[in-house]
């Protein structure tokens, strides 16, 4: 297997350590456009190698294409990080047309890869992919939602003082501080919903924590976080090359699921060799039913700007 980072930044440089580990590719391939800086992370990462005992090949490449042909996945992460107190989507107007290029670079030189997308905005740059490069639909994935469960997990896990590996808890929706929607009423813990043992108050409360993750980390870090994205980047491609049928939620393009087309939203998926493979359906009430037209009519806004760029 070949799998290719794209963007040497906290997040693509996490993703390509946790995949040098876990030995998902012989051959990893770290590119970003700022001169020797993937280089060196690659050679930092190799020389963990002989400690961590893995035998993926790193390599790095400053802008250089050719060294990423013929990837079997390919992750975008490649753009700027929010700052304290920005949106996403307010990164649009300089990481759509980074997304842009890097596309038609990956459509020139991997073209039967699957693209996984975590770039932010990423909804939108997620269903930029997929309309810019006419790759069919199965191939193209955005990372938001598995990170975002991960987070809902932790902050399930700190009420309940259980492992998070004991929670089972997806978010649906937009991959944003005011489009996420995270399934309160479905977690369970260990096969039992979780209101059996939280308050309609603590549930409030982990719901809210969990849509400002990411934005409660900029503000403590002063930029994105990296770990838990990178790692969940990495749990994606996993499930890809292990064709392990994971189901996660991941930004998918609808046409007609959950009542929404012409959109790339998180759903839950079945991921395996081919991308993804299914959309699962789930029971939505009235009340989430809501929240997900109202986060999908959000993400459409969004996708709107990218005809005035
Ligand atoms: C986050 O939520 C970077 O969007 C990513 O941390």
């Amino acid at each position: 297997m070949k799998i290719t980072v794209v963007g040497a930044g906290a997040v693509g440089a996490t993703c390509a350590d946790n995949i040098a580990r876990k030995e998902l590719a012989t051959e990893l391939v770290l590119l970003d456009i700022k001169e020797g800086f993937a280089e060196g992370k690659a050679q930092d990462m190799m020389q963990t190698a002989a400690l961590l005992g893995f035998d993926t090949r790193i390599t790095g490449s400053t802008n250089d294409y050719a060294k990423t042909a013929n990837s079997d996945v390919v992750i975008i992460t490649s753009g700027i990080p929010r700052k304290p107190g920005m949106t996403r989507e307010e990164l649009i107007g300089t990481n759509a047309g980074i997304v842009k290029t890097v596309c038609e670079n990956i459509l020139k030189h991997s073209p039967n890869a699957i693209i996984v997308v975590i770039s932010n905005p990423m909804d939108t740059m997620t269903y930029l992919a997929l309309t810019s490069t006419g790759i069919p639909k199965n191939r193209i994935i955005g990372m938001g939602g598995i990170l975002d469960s991960s987070r809902f997990k932790y902050q399930l896990s700190q009420h309940l003082a259980c492992s998070p590996a004991d929670l089972n808890a997806i978010v649906v929706g937009g991959h944003g501080d005011t489009t996420m929607i995270p399934l309160i009423r479905h977690a369970t813990w260990n096969s039992v919903p979780v209101s059996k043992y939280l308050s309609a108050e603590q549930q409030t409360q982990i719901v809210n924590d969990t849509m400002v993750g990411g934005a409660t980390l900029t503000k403590l870090i002063g930029t994105s976080a990296w770990y838990a994205p990178g790692a969940a980047g990495a749990a994606l491609a996993e499930a890809i090359v292990r064709d392990e049928k994971k189901l996660f939620t991941c930004c998918v393009s609808l046409e007609g699921e959950y009542g929404q087309k012409d959109i790339c939203l998180g759903v839950p998926v079945v991921i395996g060799r081919n991308g993804w493979e299914k959309i699962v359906d789930i029971d939505l009430n009235d009340e989430e039913k809501a929240a997900f037209n109202k986060s999908a009519d959000a993400v459409r806004a969004m996708n709107e700007v990218l005809k005035t760029l």
